[in-house]
């Protein structure tokens, strides 16, 4: 039988304008916060933009969110199998998507990780 971490993300384009959306993630012991998102990201939802760049080695410390009230990097920060609550710290603004100009990535303030060039 496969547990589930139901995961509620604040969408929207400031603390004071948006929601929460709910997303229910399969759930395997070991796996990060940042784990979950990034599987909303690939299954669910592609707009959910979320900053990280280093992927649960806790070195870039570009993953930093509020989990249930608490600042806490995403990426060493344990999925549990029952509610969590994910928002964006309130000193983030929301960054436009590249080749989008101004405009925010629809419905997140999650800040968009930019593409590096190779
Ligand atoms: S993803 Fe790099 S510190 Fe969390």
């Amino acid at each position: 039988m496969t547990d589930f971490a139901t995961l509620k993300v604040w969408r929207g384009s400031s603390p004071d304008s948006g929601h929460l959306e709910i997303f229910v993630v399969p759930f395997e012991p070991g796996q990060s916060v940042l784990d979950g998102l990034r599987w909303i990201r690939a299954a669910k939802d592609p707009t959910l933009a979320i900053r990280f760049s280093c992927i649960n080695a806790n070195a870039c410390k570009e993953c930093m969110i509020e989990v249930d009230g608490k600042t806490v990097y995403a990426c060493t920060t344990r999925l549990i199998p029952g509610e969590m609550t994910l928002k964006p710290l309130p000193n983030k603004r929301a960054r436009s998507r590249p080749g989008h100009g101004d405009r925010p990535a629809r419905g997140t303030v999650w800040r968009v990780r930019r593409a590096r060039k190779s």
